[in-house]
């Protein structure tokens, strides 16, 4: 099988349909480049049928950025597809992502349908896209619980049809990595044509599985992994960029992707700038707390070796350095390295003198920045000490 995972992002498209979210088409247009520059292989610029707005930010998009794939989306409808495709029009690499709810809840809760019609829907729609372009997705919206066989069936009918890529959604969150990932080893295993085709997961993060869904389904087979920047997305969410490729570069899967890792943080801060949406700040890879120390345990141990509690070197990821954050759950060491870095120079004894004045200020105002330490020593008899 094929070590090439394609990075599929969604940012514009499902992340941007979180509530609050409002980007232009110049900040559309921004994030595209970036994304680009990032290395990601499919961008999904929007689903065009849904606004004019979002139309023009697809057409745009397509006209500012070239290398990538640029997908729009669609429903198993035909003016759906007209209109993904019209908006597609001056795409280099073009690709319509169709699809139809293949679970029960969704056949007959949503479609007020049946599994048999939802298969032909599914196949007029994936050749009536073919039309217009050769890269043609679908998804089968809900997969996650959606039965197995039928399943496998569905894919097949659309594979016959031309689909390129079989996006395999956990639309809901709901599936645990096991599950998803059985999910698609019996896809992989039980599609008789599915040689023809990619498959893709799309995890949403409703139990905080995005993720590791994500990883569960490449480890079974899966070569698409579609997510956002930030894991950002329709309620909890989805399967975060940055996490799903450090996880990958971390963990020897045998797998590889196009991404420049060193892009990963700048991105993150363009997307959730423009997007008016903070950052949590323990947010994996790129949290301001993600390379921050602050237990004196903790820091004793990475001012002597940053690896003791570094799993990646913060400059893999774009972010400047690791940091000493000093609280009152500090230790001596990380007074000290702070002092130091302000041109400070104490010693042991010293720095004792100092350690009682710190936790008080500590305990009052919780993190002690550069400003507090300096007045610190200016109230202390070590002033006259400083050596540059
Ligand atoms: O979560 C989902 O099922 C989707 C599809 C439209 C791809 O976003
Ligand atoms: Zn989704």
């Amino acid at each position: 099988m094929n070590n090439q995972v394609q990075i599929f992002d969604t940012t514009l498209r499902d992340g941007e349909q979180v509530p609050g979210c409002q980007l232009n088409t110049d900040d559309k247009v921004t994030i595209a480049k970036g994304l680009d520059a990032l290395g990601v292989d499919v961008i999904e610029a929007g689903f065009p049928i849904s606004s004019p707005g979002d139309f023009k930010s697809v057409v745009e998009i397509t006209k500012a950025v070239k290398r990538p794939t640029i997908c729009a989306l669609s429903r198993a409808i035909q003016k759906d597809i007209e209109r993904a495709a019209e908006a597609l029009k001056y795409a280099e690499n073009p690709r319509i992502h169709t699809g139809i709810g293949t679970s029960e809840e969704h056949i007959y809760l949503k479609l007020k349908s049946n599994p048999e019609a939802i298969i032909e829907r599914a196949v007029e729609a994936v050749k009536y896209a073919k039309s217009f372009v050769n890269d043609v997705e679908f998804y089968a919206e809900d997969a996650g619980r959606t039965d197995n066989e039928y399943l496998a069936r569905v894919c097949e009918a659309v594979v016959k049809a031309g689909a390129t890529v079989l996006n395999i959604p956990d639309t809901t969150g709901y599936c645990l990595p096991e599950i998803y990932g059985a999910k698609i080893e019996y896809l992989v295993n039980h599609v008789p044509n599915i040689d023809k085709a990619i498959l893709s997961t799309h995890c949403h993060n409703d139990l905080g599985l995005a993720t590791a869904n994500a990883i569960a389904g490449v480890q079974h087979g899966a070569r698409q992994i579609e997510c956002t920047i930030n894991g950002i997305g329709e309620r909890a969410g989805n399967t975060s960029l940055e996490e799903v490729v450090m996880i990958m570069n971390q963990h020897k899967l045998g797998v590889q992707t196009n991404i420049d890792t060193t892009k990963l943080t700048g991105i993150s801060h363009l997307v959730s700038d423009l997007m008016h949406m903070n950052v949590q700040p323990n947010k994996a890879i790129v949290g301001a707390n993600a390379f921050a120390h602050s237990s004196g345990i903790h820091q004793d141990g990475v001012i002597k070796n940053r690896i003791t509690y570094e799993i990646m070197d913060p400059l893999e990821v774009g972010c400047d350095a690791s940091s000493i954050v000093l609280t009152a759950r500090s230790g001596r060491a990380a007074l000290r390295y702070r002092l130091q870095k302000l041109g400070f120079n104490y010693s042991h004894q010293e720095i004792t003198h100092l350690y009682n004045d710190f936790l008080i200020l500590a305990d009052k105002i919780k993190r002690v920045e550069d400003e507090n330490l300096m007045a610190l020593v200016d109230a202390s008899s070590l002033a006259s000490l400083k050596t540059n």
